[in-house]
């Protein structure tokens, strides 16, 4: 990487100059990719999943991010997501995998976005609609999208093979509990089952891509990852089974982040926030930090969670608001604090808030967390703390020197 003036070095440790910031870390989200990639069988393609604005990441950089890391197709849930990418000048294979409205379905083919069918009418519509690149899906046990008939699934694809402008493309279906690995065996009976069907069909037409596999399956069962693996959690550094990202090497991208703001003393028997939902037992100080609900700071962690603030943990206080939260300092903390970065995901000192962590406070998955971030919370981008540069369609271009 090329050397950079301070000035373009960006500020992650210093003050800070906006209320919230989303910090997406592009290094580590390529690296993320690479280290899948490495576990990956022969030949076997990363698809990443970037579906809601890149899991709240943002779409664009992250796309150019796991692309650099060895993803060679994207997936999305609809046709302007799709939109997006193509705007952005992303030319790789899009499987956009959602349900479509016949108007979305037109966007997405006139766009060259791979699209999933499981019916004679799918099918039909792609052709009537100009034609395109199907991939047809089994429902092995998910219970959403696709037919649970394998006969029907063949039928769909045979009628793709014979329908003028349509090329069945590939096969597929999506596991119910990869990320449950004591589910009583379902998932190894959705694997017989696509392995059953898919591979019947594959036997004669082996320019088939088959897939299956989320970032559960693919780090769980190699069996799974077939020609390609759809990987969306991972690829962001959080981990599929909810526990520490860690322990399979995977390195969180997002940093969520805000700073003081204020600094009041709270006397014992006096409240901070709506409802009184605290009231300070003994003296203490309170600091409010200017994030709140609005930005996706969920009011389920009103006395729910802790923020890192002077390299240490601090219980956050009283009721979330849309645009603003209380966090007890102590009784020692003094006006030093104040202007002090505060992080709510992410590490400061050798203290460390995961995604994971606010999941479990919320009886939620990290999934939720990071796409529940509104665009309030702005989102900067970089490199290992080097600022990542902008082309001129404003797309980050991670890694250019
Ligand atoms: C069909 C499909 N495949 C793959 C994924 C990626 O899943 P994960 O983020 O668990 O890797 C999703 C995400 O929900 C999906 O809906």
């Amino acid at each position: 990487m090329a050397e950079r003036t301070p000035e373009e070095t960006l500020a992650v440790q210093g003050p800070a100059v906006e209320r919230v910031q989303a910090l997406v870390n592009l290094a580590a989200i390529e690296r993320n990719c690479r280290r899948l990639r490495a576990g990956l069988g022969d030949g076997a393609e990363l698809c990443a999943v970037v579906k809601a604005d890149g899991y709240g990441h943002g779409a664009v950089p992250v796309a150019l991010a796991a692309l650099a890391g060895g993803a060679g197709w994207l997936a999305v849930a609809g046709a302007h997501e799709l939109r997006e990418l193509r705007g952005a000048g992303l030319q790789v294979p899009i499987l956009v995998m959602a349900a479509l409205t016949p108007v979305e379905l037109a966007e997405t083919l006139a766009a060259r976005g791979d699209v999933v069918v499981w019916d004679e009418r799918d099918v039909a519509a792609v052709a009537s609609a100009g034609g395109g690149r199907v991939h047809v899906k089994l429902d092995s046990g998910m219970g959403r999208l696709g037919t649970r008939d394998p006969e029907q699934a063949s039928a769909v694809a045979e009628q793709a093979e014979r329908s003028p402008g349509v090329e069945l493309a590939g096969l597929m279906t999506h596991f119910a509990t990869a990320d449950e690995l004591d589910d009583g065996g379902f998932f190894a009976a959705q694997l017989q089952a696509f392995v059953r069907w898919a591979g019947e069909l594959k036997a004669d037409r082996p320019g088939l891509l088959l897939h299956a596999a989320n970032s559960a399956a693919t780090l769980r069962e190699p069996a799974a990852q077939f020609d390609m693996v759809r990987a969306g959690i991972a690829i962001y550094g959080m981990d599929p089974f909810g526990r520490d990202p860690a322990e399979r090497g995977l390195e969180p991208a997002l940093e969520l982040r805000s700073y003081v703001a204020d600094v009041k003393p709270c006397r014992a028997g006096e409240s901070a926030g709506y409802g009184r939902r605290f009231i300070a037992e003994q003296d203490t100080v309170i600091g409010v930090l200017p994030v709140g609900y609005g930005d996706g700071w969920r009011r389920g962690l009103s006395n729910n969670c802790d923020v890192l603030i002077g390299g240490a943990r601090r219980p956050l206080v009283g009721t979330i608001s849309m645009d603003s939260v209380t966090v007890d300092l102590g009784p020692d903390a003094g006006e030093q604090l104040l202007g002090e970065p505060a992080v709510l995901i992410g590490l400061q000192g050798s203290e460390r808030i995961t995604a994971e962590e606010i999941a479990r406070r919320l009886n939620t998955i990290n999934y939720e967390i990071t796409c529940g971030l509104t665009p309030r919370a702005t989102r900067v981008y970089h490199r290992d703390g080097l600022q990542a540069e902008q082309d001129a369609a404003g797309a980050m271009l991670p890694g250019t020197a």
